[in-house]
Parts: C-alpha cells; structure tokens; sequence
C-alpha cells in the first residue's frame, strides 16, 4: 500500500470549455484516521470518464449529484479495493464499485448517494466500470425501459459510436429494430455500419442531419434515444414518427458550451403526433442491473455485441483523458486506471 494519497482537484469552476488550468495536482500522506462508524476506505483502481462529471463542476444547480467543491478532488464514479473498514457490511479486501473522487484512497459514508456496491467475482475492474458499468446499464434501461421499442421500428441514436450510443444501437440491431446513428466523422460512422452491424450512419460533422434524417426515415423516427441534445436533437424532433418516444440520455453538446442550448422548438409536432419526451437516470434503474448484466454477458459471449475500451494508464492521466469526451477524441468507454495488471485482475 503506497504511503501516498494524490490527489486532482477542482481548482476553479469551468467558464465553458474545461482547461487542465481548472485541476491542481496534489500528494498528501494517505489517510490513517480512525474510521467513523458506517465509513470504509477505498483505494481507487480504475475511474470511468462520465460526461457529467462536467456537470458536477458547474456551480450547485441541476445535478442530482451535490457541486464539486472548489479545493476538493474530482468526483467520478470508480472502482478500487476496501482498504480499511468500519462497516459490518464491508471487508477489507472487498472490490467495489463507487461514486468516488479523483484520489488514491477515498472515505466514504456508506449510507449516503455513494454507497459502494460490491463487484461480483470473475469480472475484472475495468469491465466492472466498463463493459458492465454505467454506460451500457444505461443504454440498456433507457432503450427498452424508456424507449418501449418494438421489433421493425427505425431507432436513432446520437453520439451513436460512444460508450453508450454504440451499445444502444447494438440492443437495438439485437432486438430486431432498424437503427440510424448519429456521430462525428468518417471513421465512426463507418465503425458502427461495419463493425456494430447497425443500417445506417450520419456524420454530424459533414452532413446535414435532418435532411440525412428525412432520407433515412421516410416514415419517422419511432425511437430517438439522444446523448447530445442541442441542433441534433431539434433535427430528430423535426422528423419523429407519430406516437414516437424521445428518449432523454444525455446533453453532451451543451456540458462544455459555458451556456443553455436553444429550445427544442417546434413542441407542436409532440402535440399533434402524441410523442412521448421522458429523461431518465441510469439509477433509477439499480434494482434491476443483475438482469441487465445477466443479458449483455449473454450477448457478449455470443459476439452480438462490439466493445471499445479507451484506457488510458496513469493517475497523472486523468484530467486530460477526461478532456477528450469533449473533442469526440474517445474511442469507447474511457477509463483511467492507475495501474493497468491490477485493472485487470478477476479478483
Ligand atoms: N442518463 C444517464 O443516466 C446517463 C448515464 C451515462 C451517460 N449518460 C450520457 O450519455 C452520453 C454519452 O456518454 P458516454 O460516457 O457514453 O460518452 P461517449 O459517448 O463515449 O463520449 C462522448 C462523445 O460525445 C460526442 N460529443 C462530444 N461533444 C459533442 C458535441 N458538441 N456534439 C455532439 N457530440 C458530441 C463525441 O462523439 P463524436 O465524435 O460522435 O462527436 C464523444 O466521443 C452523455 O451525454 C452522458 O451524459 C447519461
């Protein structure tokens, strides 16, 4: 066990486009204080790179998670190993999983929001956080849960070849739906038409998108599943389906933009065609998650399911890898692990 705690923390609150000038590098001795009742100490392994941690460094406001203090470390959803513990439901030795912060060894009260949960044996770390993690949890629920897709529907997905996008339109294809995505560039969209088996895909960057749109689906979107929110979103509302379903993942567009998008306008086509706008949180889904991890096991085992994995190795790493969600510079779910054998340890 390293003597040494590092630690990045939010220096200063974003104006709009994250700087590596917002985090400050700190070693501090790591902590030995006697634990309060209900606390373990978690010595953090792999951190997932999650889009809304930008959120959480904007002032206090929307997020369901409270403001990253000014001075604190980062918060970030992580897994690591429990290194100390003063609760019974927690050993030392035990892997969980947790909303953490961007440090080697994080206390936490194991009764509040980031209550850890303990990772099943036989999957490494970065699976746990990755494969098996946040993101394709979420695609899972917010497809079939909020989405209510039916066989022979046209489903599209924006921010298509991401960490969540790719899986969505891979359930998608799985569940026999006809699915469009969204992405930036050549080489993804080429990706998810080539390797992810989906119909078709639209290069944000280099094609008119409600026009790519009104091509592609001649009779409406049934199922728009957005991860970007902004000019993306306003283009599928303008092309859904009668008795369509907007589902609500994520924003991206707007996380770094230092300002609210516009709109969506044009609400009349929700009224007239009876469609259906619904937001969403992965976790409100908790209770569930054996039985979606129980199907993407089943789907990966079967190779229905492509994977990226960006891992990036090196605590040094973790604010600049984090930076490159924004520049579309991932390739698949983005995780940093401090080091690289032990992320990938079954044990
Ligand atoms: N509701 C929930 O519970 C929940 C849980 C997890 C994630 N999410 C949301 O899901 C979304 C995807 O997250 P992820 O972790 O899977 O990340 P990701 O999709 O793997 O990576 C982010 C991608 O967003 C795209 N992007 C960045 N800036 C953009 C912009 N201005 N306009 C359009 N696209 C942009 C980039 O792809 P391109 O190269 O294609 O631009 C980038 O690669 C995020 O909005 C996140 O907040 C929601």
């Amino acid at each position: 066990m390293s003597d040494l705690n590092r630690q990045w923390l939010l220096r200063a609150r974003p104006q709009g486009q994250l700087s590596l000038d917002d985090f400050e590098y700190r070693e501090e001795p790591a902590p030995d204080a006697p634990l309060a009742a209900g606390e373990v100490r978690i010595r953090n392994v792999v951190f997932l790179c999650a889009p809304t941690m930008r959120n959480w460094m904007d002032p206090p406001g929307n997020s369901f998670y409270p403001s990253v203090p000014l001075g604190s470390p980062v918060m970030a959803p992580a897994v690591g190993r429990v290194v100390a513990s003063n609760n019974p439901e927690f050993a030392v030795g035990d892997r969980v999983s947790s909303i953490s912060t961007w440090q080697d060894y994080a206390t936490v009260a194991a009764t509040n929001l980031r209550k850890p949960t303990k990772l099943p044996d036989g999957i490494s770390f970065v699976d746990a956080l990755g494969r098996f993690g946040l993101n394709p949890l979420t695609a899972y629920f917010g497809l079939l849960e909020v989405g209510q897709p039916q066989a022979g529907e046209t489903l599209v997905v924006s921010g298509a070849a991401g960490s969540t996008g790719s899986t969505v339109c891979q359930i998608g294809r799985i569940k026999g739906l006809r699915v469009v995505g969204i992405a930036g560039g050549a080489d993804k969209c080429a990706w998810l038409t080539d390797a992810c088996g989906i119909d078709a895909a639209i290069d944000y960057k280099h094609e008119n998108v409600e026009a790519r749109l009104a091509e592609l689906c001649p009779n409406g979107i049934d199922v728009f599943f957005d991860n970007v929110g902004g000019d993306i979103l306003q283009a599928a509302v303008n092309n859904m389906a009668p008795k369509g379903r907007i589902v609500l993942c994520g924003q991206i567009s707007s996380y770094d933009a230092g300002e609210q998008p516009e709109g969506p306008r044009n609400m009349m086509r929700l009224i007239y065609g009876s469609i259906r706008m619904e937001g969403f949180l992965c976790g409100n889904y908790a209770a569930e998650f054996p039985r979606a991890v129980a199907d993407l096991k089943a789907w990966h085992e079967a190779g229905k399911i492509v994977y990226r994995e960006d891992l990036h190795v090196g605590f040094d790493q973790l604010p600049a890898a984090f930076m490159t969600l924004f520049r579309g510079a991932n390739q698949g779910t983005l995780l940093v692990a401090v080091d690289e054998a032990e992320a990938r340890a079954t044990r």
